[in-house]
């Protein structure tokens, strides 16, 4: 194959994302210069940070040039490669961007083994999401047995992962999911003692009908109704995890509570990102590949095909059209 087909950003939306926004290239196949290798992406990660970058706001990472690859994750396999940290044949993941080839000198990519786990799972729940599930659940609500914790997007890449460990863990979990069949994947094959389905017209009322002790601790991830609900039903002490505002990431307002309830309920509320822990990335993947292995740890991917899908596969993440891992199958 001599050319090298790629996602460009061809303009900033200012409100929805849409596929115009994005230019399909052929630019020719790439070689590898010395030290470095040729990787072809097998599966591309669609991620919600994704449409933060679109924005040139000023925010923890570099916004996506335009003109350039569309940044994200992928895992591929090394085709060509002149350094002696990867051989042909091996499977990497990284931030190979949207394209079918790309050529690295390999730093900040790793080599996965695709016998023990299937090889997109490592852009899912033993990858960020995965990561990010068990830091927020971990290191800020760390909870204790019988406490309840609240999971909002619960059926998802992150909200899947945060319900199960939290199980785990001995808590009761409560995960708020949009849509009936969410819902009933939530509860009868995560596990989750009950979801709330925020598209209900009888959403406030069962928020309150699933939480009749309150709640202990909060992984948010969406903003919105859903996290206006939770703020009315927190017990004392309860810890709040900030992964995401999902609701909002298209222009429309973050609700801003009555602050009283953080000081009258002793409230420990931490935004986080995950990239700023790498150090314990190591220690969580270990943790969360031993879960998937055995079993205990589920999940559930939403897979387009070829690369023209990723822009189509973004918008439709941001507005609840996947269900678990969104991801792009390029091979
Ligand atoms: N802090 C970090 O380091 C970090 C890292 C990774 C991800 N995140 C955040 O974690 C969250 C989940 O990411 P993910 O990759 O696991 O995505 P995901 O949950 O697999 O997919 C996004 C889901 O968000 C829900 N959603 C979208 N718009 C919504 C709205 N207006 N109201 C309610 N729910 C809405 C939809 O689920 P329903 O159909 O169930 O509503 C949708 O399926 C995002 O906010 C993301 O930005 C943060």
């Amino acid at each position: 194959m001599s050319v090298n087909k790629q996602l460009v950003l061809d303009s900033r939306p200012a409100e929805k994302v849409a596929p115009a926004h994005f230019r399909l290239v052929e630019a020719p196949m790439p070689k590898p210069g010395p030290g470095e290798i040729l990787v072809r992406n097998h599966f591309l990660s669609l991620d919600p940070y994704m449409r933060s970058r679109l924005s040139d706001a000023k925010s923890y990472a570099k916004p996506q040039e335009i003109g350039a690859v569309m940044g994200g994750g992928t895992v591929g396999e090394v085709v060509e490669s002149n350094n002696p940290r990867f051989k042909t044949g091996d499977f990497v993941v990284g931030m190979g961007g949207w394209q079918q080839y790309f050529v690295t000198d390999g730093a900040g990519f790793n080599v996965v083994d695709a016998k023990a786990i299937p090889l997109q799972a490592y852009l899912g729940v033993v990858g960020l999401p995965g990561v990010t599930a068990w830091y927020g659940l971990n290191k800020i609500i760390a909870p204790k047995p019988g406490e309840t914790v609240v999971v909002s997007a619960a059926s998802g890449a992150v909200g899947s992962v945060v319900g199960q460990l939290a199980k785990i863990a001995g808590a009761k979990v409560v995960g708020i999911a949009g849509g009936p069949e969410k819902c009933a994947y939530v509860r009868d094959e995560l596990g989750f003692d009950a979801c709330v389905d925020h598209k209900s017209p009888r959403f406030a009322e069962e928020m309150k009908a699933a939480l009749p002790n309150g709640l202990d601790g909060l992984f948010e991830n969406v903003g919105g109704e859903p996290f206006a609900q939770c703020l009315r039903r927190l017990n004392d002490f309860a810890r709040l995890a900030i992964c995401g505002l999902i609701a909002s990431y298209e222009g429309a307002p973050t609700i801003l509570p009555d602050m009283r309830i953080f000081l009258v309920r002793r409230i420990k509320i931490e935004g986080f990102i995950v990239a700023d822990h790498l150090p314990l990335w190591p220690l969580a993947l270990r943790e969360l590949a031993s879960q998937v292995a055995s079993g205990r740890l589920r999940y559930r991917e939403t897979v387009r095909q070829g690369l023209e899908s990723a822009p189509q596969a973004l918008v439709d993440l941001l507005q609840g059209g996947n269900f678990g891992k969104m991801l792009v199958k390029l091979v």
